[in-house]
């Protein structure tokens, strides 16, 4: 794809997405990181895979953000990543600072480029980058609902032993524990998952992919998810780039949808060549609107704790 991809940070997340982009065939990938030499030595690995896979793709990596100019879209994936104990929430002040800055650095270069935030806790994350950014709203989102939907229909497909290519699962709200997992408007093959799986099964269901990152971070003991994260992120690029017009999760600037006011928040959007297009919004039931409202508050006093930071 004829596209520039600006990835900001090459910890795991970051350096896995490059990779994927680059073996999907995105000809322009720029990764950035702090550490020096890090994006440059894990560039250049990717870069000599290209043989290998017949790809005459582009991926470079620097501390300088002189090389992500003219990037289309622009990833950020730079942060501290939680460990084990430690809330989204711990992460806050440091990854503030972090994404404020990446921000900067790289609209500097590109500031036509579509955002995508990535680093946790992603809600305020995705608020700070707008702030910072002075961009519109359907410029500037966020990936955590196509993770996190991915992770309900993992363990829906194993559980009921159906393809998960039958599976509709849709996840909304914050991207922490007071995500709502969709009963309703999630389905196996058309049929509403409440009509398909018994309740107490399906509360189980509904819990794993709630705490669907904590029982990563858990097993590793060093670092958190990437592999699917990563692979959620580009689905998002791809939606983008080929101007699919592709409804994913996606966390957005609401002004009203569900009730909700100058938030980010995760929601069911459609994804075209300028971003967040059209926000869904589906007809909930009276618990899955309280359980939206209280997700809601949760990252409300996540971004009200980030302006007592700043
Ligand atoms: N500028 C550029 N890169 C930075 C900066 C900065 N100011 N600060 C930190 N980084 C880099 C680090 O050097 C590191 O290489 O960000 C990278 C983060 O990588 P990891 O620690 O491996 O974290 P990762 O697993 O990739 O997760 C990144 O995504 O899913 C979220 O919660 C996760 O917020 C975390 C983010």
């Amino acid at each position: 794809m004829n596209k520039k991809i600006a990835v900001i940070g090459a910890g795991n997340v970051g350096a896995t997405t490059a990779q994927r982009l680059f073996e999907k065939n995105y000809s322009e990938i720029a990764l950035i990181d702090i550490a020096e030499g890090l994006a440059e030595g894990k560039a250049l690995d990717i870069l000599q895979s290209g043989p290998i896979l017949g790809l005459d793709n582009n991926i470079i990596g620097s501390t300088n953000y002189n090389i992500t100019k003219d990037s289309d879209i622009v990833v950020i994936t730079s942060g501290v990543a939680r460990k084990p104990g430690m809330s989204r929430d711990d992460l806050l002040k440091i990854n503030m600072n972090i994404v404020s800055e990446v921000t900067e650095k790289s609209l500097n270069q590109s500031p036509d480029a579509l955002i995508i935030v990535v680093t946790n806790p992603l809600d305020a994350m995705a608020m700070k980058a707008y702030q910072v950014s002075g961009k519109k709203p359907n410029e500037v989102f966020g990936m955590a609902g196509v993770l996190d939907s991915a992770r309900f229909t993992t363990f829906i497909s194993k559980s009921e032993n159906i393809s998960v290519n039958s599976i509709s699962a849709n996840v909304l709200g914050g991207h922490g524990d007071t995500m709502v997992p969709l009963l309703n408007n999630s389905s196996i093959g058309g049929k509403s998952l409440n009509n398909s799986i018994e309740p107490n099964k399906l509360k189980s269901l509904v819990q794993r992919t709630k705490d669907g990152g904590a029982e990563i971070v858990n097993l590793l003991k060093t670092g958190s998810a990437f592999y699917a994260p990563s692979a959620s992120i580009v689905k998002m690029v791809d939606a983008i780039c080929s101007d699919s017009k592709t409804i994913l999760p996606t966390t957005a600037y609401l002004s009203g949808e569900y009730g909700i006011n100058d938030l980010y928040f995760g929601v069911s959007a459609k994804l075209g060549k300028s971003g967040i297009e059209e926000i869904i919004e589906y007809d909930l039931s009276e618990r899955e609107k309280n359980d939206l409202i209280q997700s809601a508050e949760a990252v409300k006093e996540t971004v009200d704790a980030m302006k007592k930071l700043s």
